[in-house]
């Protein structure tokens, strides 16, 4: 990736898609290009965007084939985003607003508003960063994982999978300060050493080194009264194993297997779900969009009183986005990956 000098006026850097991932994502699956910055037509918005929300499943489209739904080599990526807008003929927004939105990874966007979930005007006194990390679709996918679908009791045993990673540390933390004891698994000795000391979970397991099966019996002698899932396969079976009577398997993602050309064998434990009377059910954040204010009021107090920790890992500039996506799959990230841009721009106000 040549070398360019930071934002330059009105010149839109873009990443576009390139070539398909077979094997560790990076650089070689995107082309970087400079364009002209384009203007907004009928309903749509000039935005320029300040940090990336990167996510494990923008990996999904770019495995596949065009012809079987994955990307068009040549298209620009597509990702969400805290932009600043600077010019709107949309009635929704104005100039200065800072809205969280389907956007790409370029610097300046034209974009509509609408997406997998619409645009949100990002409330002031919320910085960009967390509008995309903590306060965005990963908090709220967290904050709903751990009330709405895992329905939890003081005192429950909480396992979590990924408990380091963006989702996976809100997860694990709402948990805690709703009476739970709580174990993540996370991948190397600095994660479980942060979800232990900083982020006072009761117990880590380390798969990287640790015999998960032995740390889990351990860590968990009566059982798991609920497993929060960001990654599925063999962990998503051990967990399966200990649920306790009434256990609930909260399925969020399933990073371990977003790169798996063919899909592994499925879980063997399931029946323990028969046995315990138990719940496995699935948690599309989609689903809570329109309850997104009364997630983000829980979250943000919690931040605020110090309860809860945002961890957030930012690569700064806009040249390191297929790095920080690579980087979701080598575990390298520790809480939500994001990618800084830019700043907002004062002078444009914030309404
Ligand atoms: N349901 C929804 O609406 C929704 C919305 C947002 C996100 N999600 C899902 O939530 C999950 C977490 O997302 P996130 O953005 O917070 O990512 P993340 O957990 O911060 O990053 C991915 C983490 O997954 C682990 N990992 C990577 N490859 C793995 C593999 N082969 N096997 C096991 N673990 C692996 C690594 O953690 P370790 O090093 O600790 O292993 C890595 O740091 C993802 O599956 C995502 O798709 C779901």
């Amino acid at each position: 990736m040549p070398a360019r000098p930071m934002t330059p006026e009105r010149v839109n850097r873009r990443w576009l898609f390139e070539q398909r991932v077979d094997g560790p994502v990076g650089d070689h699956n995107f082309r970087w290009t400079e364009a002209d910055v384009p203007s907004p037509g009928e309903g749509e918005m000039l935005v320029r965007n300040l940090w990336l929300d990167i996510a494990p499943t923008q990996v999904l489209p770019l495995l596949a084939a065009p012809e079987e739904g994955g990307m068009t080599p040549g298209s620009p990526m597509p990702g969400y985003a805290a932009s600043q807008v600077l010019e709107t003929r949309n009635p929704r927004f104005s100039r200065g607003d800072v809205v969280y939105a389907a956007s790409a990874w370029e610097d300046y966007s034209v974009i509509d508003g609408t997406g997998y979930w619409d645009a949100t005007k990002v409330p002031a006194g919320v910085s960009p960063e967390l509008a995309v990390g903590t306060l965005g679709i990963t908090g709220i996918v967290a904050y709903f994982g751990v009330t709405e679908v895992a329905r939890p009791r003081p005192g429950e045993t909480f396992v979590v999978s990924a408990a380091a990673g963006g989702v996976g540390s809100v997860a694990a933390q709402v948990a805690k300060i709703l009476g739970l004891r709580v174990i993540g698994i996370a991948g190397g000795k600095a994660k479980c050493e942060w979800l232990v000391s900083e982020a006072h979970l009761d117990g880590a397991i380390d798969h990287r080194t640790e015999d998960v099966a032995a740390r889990l019996d351990a860590l968990c002698p009566h059982g798991i009264d609920i497993y929060f899932d960001n990654v599925g396969g063999e962990v998503l079976d051990l967990a399966l194993g200990r649920l306790r009577p009434n256990g609930r398997v909260v399925l969020c993602g399933t990073t371990a297997r977003y790169r798996q050309a063919t899909p592994p064998p499925g879980p063997s434990n399931y029946w323990q779900l028969i046995m315990v009377n138990g719940r496995m059910e699935g948690l599309l954040g989609k689903d809570y969009f329109d309850r997104f204010p009364e997630a983000m009021t829980a979250l943000k107090k919690w931040l605020d009183s110090g309860q809860l920790r945002a961890k957030e890992d930012v690569v700064v500039g806009l040249e390191g986005a297929p790095r920080a996506l690579g980087r979701l799959f080598t575990g390298e990230n520790v809480g939500k990956q994001l990618v800084k841009i830019a700043d907002p721009s004062p002078g444009l106000g914030r309404s």
